[in-house]
């Protein structure tokens, strides 16, 4: 009998998931519930990152993605680094480039970027050799988020092959959108989206999707749906005439959930408006898994982290053995 052929990861660098295969993707959510058990320990280690240098490089602020890498290295008993735009040399003028090297010549192994703009975890990779993971760039990608996402549904449901997935809301300005899309086609799902048409962007349905103008036109189909924020920070001119009126046509209600499958998975990547997106009962709900979301987030950002390093050690092993034998 032929052996079955085991999946090499091969990737240094996590930018996003538009150019994963879906069997990449599974490997992830394989490897984080592998991970489990080290999360249900009392001691809640293990050495696979000993002596390894993680640094988290972060632009924007940022609560839950944060905090989730940071525990996630520090589960997996690495040294982390804590690096915030305030009270950095970058109030000083210095590049992201400049302050990227500086501490990669301090020894960084993995360093996580997020930045408003768009690209800036490539251009690192291009630039350093560090192992870089994205934690949300501009409007375009948030891997982690979007990895996450899946394995929470994976985990409930056992597969995401036909499910309906809505996601409703902010559409235009949101990185976690992208990256779900791309993660939750890949394994199979449907993807709803759902927004006013002045926060959905353009050409959208060619990523292989089905567009929304009405909630309630699709409330009854869904298995799941995910709640996004209004990205105010980001928006120029108002998308909508009021903050009630989104409400009313978006948002997720106690009346709406009543029309909605017993089962329907609840979700949101935080941090919540609530009473804008969603109601407070339903995001403290029976079917909201919300605050799953966070406890899967690192158990994801483990499998993560520790891919990227093992892609990088073996990279380094052939090179070495290459210049041993030239
Ligand atoms: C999101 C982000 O920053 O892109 N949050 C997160 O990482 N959990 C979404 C948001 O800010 O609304």
């Amino acid at each position: 009998m032929l052996k079955k052929k085991q999946f090499v990861w091969k990737r240094k660098n996590l930018l996003g998931l538009r150019n994963l295969s879906r069997e990449e993707i599974e490997h992830i959510l394989n490897t984080a519930e592998g991970f489990e058990q080290i999360t249900s320990r009392a001691i809640k280690k293990a050495p696979a990152l000993q002596g390894k240098v993680v640094v988290n490089l972060f632009f924007e602020d940022s609560t839950r993605t944060r905090n989730s890498f940071a525990i996630a290295a520090n589960r997996l008993s690495a040294d982390v680094v804590e690096f915030t735009q305030k009270n950095s040399s970058v109030s000083k003028g210095e590049t992201l480039l400049d302050t990227a090297k500086n501490l990669e010549a301090m020894g960084s192994d993995i360093v996580i970027i997020r930045h408003n703009a768009g690209g800036t975890p490539k251009f690192l990779s291009k630039n350093i050799n560090s192992c870089v993971v994205n934690a949300g760039d501009g409007f375009c990608e948030h891997p982690t988020q979007a990895l996450l996402d899946v394995y929470t549904i994976w985990k409930i449901k056992g597969s995401l092959d036909g499910l309906k997935i809505a996601i409703v809301g902010d559409i235009a300005h949101s990185r976690v959108a992208r990256s779900d899309i791309y993660a939750m086609t890949k394994l199979g799902a449907e993807v709803i989206l759902i927004a006013p048409p002045t926060l959905m962007p353009p050409a959208v349905e060619k990523l292989g999707v089905r567009v929304s103008y009405s909630l309630d036109e699709v409330m009854e189909e869904l298995d799941v749906i995910n709640m996004l924020r209004i990205q105010f920070e980001r928006l120029g001119a108002n998308p909508f005439p009021s903050v009630k009126e989104y409400s009313h046509s978006f948002g997720l209600t106690v009346d709406r959930m009543k029309r909605a499958k017993k089962d329907i998975i609840v979700m949101h990547p935080g941090p919540i408006n609530r009473g804008l997106e969603i109601e407070s009962e339903v995001a403290d709900g029976p079917n909201s898994v919300i605050l799953q979301q966070v406890t899967n987030g690192i158990t994801i950002r483990m499998a993560v982290l520790f891919l990227v390093n093992q892609a990088a050690m073996t990279r380094e092993k052939i090179k070495i053995k290459k210049e041993s034998l030239a």
